[in-house]
């Protein structure tokens, strides 16, 4: 990168306080998977049955956080972050997922903790990034509503453990990708392929944000406690009627009925599939789900273009008023996911349009992409990822001039990981990762990033 394109001189500057960090989750990177008493969760289970994960492989060491953490903290150290996002992996805190903390599991995220304040970066946990115990998932999982119980159960015990150092939590990462991927597709885990009947893990899932919201503020009433959902700008695939409704049910199902509980106290309408009350729920449900939150945790990486479902298509089918359609005129990253920055722009503008008041203040929890990156000579020269994330950060600034509250970015991830069903094949660390030593090189977008943060601070 020269001089003229240096983001330090060209990045408008953000609001003062606007916190920037890097993001990771626990099953991804940590490894160690059978140590200090953990248990096995849905991901171990998923990843050990043939045929689910791309590449074959699993997470059983991954980039070896649990034992390497210092070596990701000192990386952090280096990029200058103002706060991590990582996840605390509920199996190793209760191996069967109920009864008391395991002191081995909760004790390495003390220490870890410890060390980021030393180092001068804030931690911000999240609580649940889809590692369920095995054990909750053999009781219904999800679909169960003691599990909400469960999870507001485990949330306690962290929070007791660790709350004295951490202010910042979020109770889920993308309840949306549970459902949908998890039980209604089967491309996560559990791989359950119930359609439209994994509508219950939805509401079960918020009403465990909404229990482990009351649990966290009952314990320590200074925490700032958040939800972080993914978020797609559903785009219609023409002007026709019928694709405008189908656009409307997408983002009714992707989007809405994960941010509108939560914002508004209530499910959007759902006549479109056939409902009219949501499975699962019961009275007094809402009033936890849409307790004030203290932010609004927005996941992004790309626009997804919907139609009306072709006839015959799997969409059609399985009786879905959708079907997302291939998104032309934008390049792709790795993944094939079109990189539209303004989208994310309009996004956030949307948000608050629809949700005025309601919303409090955003943070980016994730945003990033992934790129077949190469270590040559010792250097890996990733300026797709520096365009997509540079794009990016300028689109919350935008949002941010024309009114909405964003409070801060987190670039996902730190370092290349496990990527769920895609194994190793994407990587989407400012670091990357070599799977055979476990060495770690800092990319090109790392110097980037710091620069960026640097310049902000300057
Ligand atoms: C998840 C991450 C994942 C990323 C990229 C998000 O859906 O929270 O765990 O690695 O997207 O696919």
């Amino acid at each position: 990168m020269d001089e003229t394109t240096t983001p330090r001189q060209r990045m408008p500057r953000f609001p003062h306080g606007f916190a920037w960090g890097a993001a990771t989750a626990a099953f991804q990177i940590e490894g160690s998977t059978t140590v200090d008493g953990r248990g096995p969760s849905i991901w171990d289970t998923f990843t050990a049955q043939p045929g689910r994960v791309v590449d074959g492989s699993d997470a059983t060491t991954s980039a070896d956080s649990y034992r390497r953490w210092r070596d990701d903290i000192a990386l952090l150290r280096d990029l200058g972050v103002d706060d991590y996002r990582f996840s605390i992996a509920w199996p190793r805190i209760q191996p069967g997922g109920t009864g008391p903390a395991n002191g081995a599991g909760l004790d390495h995220y003390s220490r870890f903790v410890d060390a980021l304040g030393e180092a001068g970066i804030e931690p911000l946990v999240t609580l649940y990034h889809w590692d369920l115990p095995q054990a909750l998932e053999d009781e219904g999982g999800w679909l169960a509503r003691d599990t909400a119980q469960r999870f507001a159960d485990y949330a306690t015990l962290v929070v007791d453990g660790l709350g004295d150092r951490v202010t910042r939590w979020i109770t889920l990462n993308e309840p949306a990708m549970t459902s949908l991927q998890g039980y209604a597709l089967g491309e996560l885990a559990p791989g359950r392929t119930l359609m439209l009947d994994a509508l219950p893990t939805v509401h079960h899932q918020l009403l465990g944000h909404g229990l482990a919201l009351a649990a966290i503020r009952a314990a320590r009433p200074d925490a700032v406690v958040g939800i972080t959902n993914n978020h797609t700008l559903v785009e219609p695939a023409s002007a026709e009627a019928s694709d405008l409704v189908a656009a409307g049910a997408f983002d009714a199902i992707y989007n809405r009925i994960f941010a509108e509980p939560v914002l508004l106290g209530r499910y959007p309408d759902l006549s479109a599939l056939g409902l009219e009350r949501f499975p699962g729920l019961e009275d007094g449900d809402l009033e936890l789900i849409g307790a004030p939150i203290d932010f609004y945790g927005v996941n992004f990486y790309n626009p997804t273009r919907v139609a009306a479902p072709s006839p015959g298509s799997p969409f059609a089918q399985a009786g879905l008023p959708f079907e997302p359609v291939e998104y032309q005129g934008a390049p792709v990253t790795g993944f094939g996911w079109p990189v539209v920055p303004e989208a994310l722009t309009r996004l956030l503008v949307g948000l608050r349009e629809s949700y005025g008041d309601a919303l409090p203040p955003v943070v980016i929890t994730e945003n990033g992409a992934s790129y077949p990156d190469e270590v040559v000579d010792g250097r890996v020269a990733d300026a797709s990822r520096i365009a997509y994330l540079d794009g990016h950060v300028r689109a919350v600034h935008a949002a941010i001039e024309a009114g909405v509250d964003v409070r801060g970015y987190e670039v996902w991830s730190l370092i290349d990981n496990f990527e769920w069903a895609d194994g190793y094949t994407q990587r989407f660390g400012l670091v990357h990762l070599d799977l055979e030593t476990g060495e770690r090189t800092r990319k090109d977008s790392f110097a980037w990033y710091r620069e960026l943060i640097a310049g902000q601070r300057g």
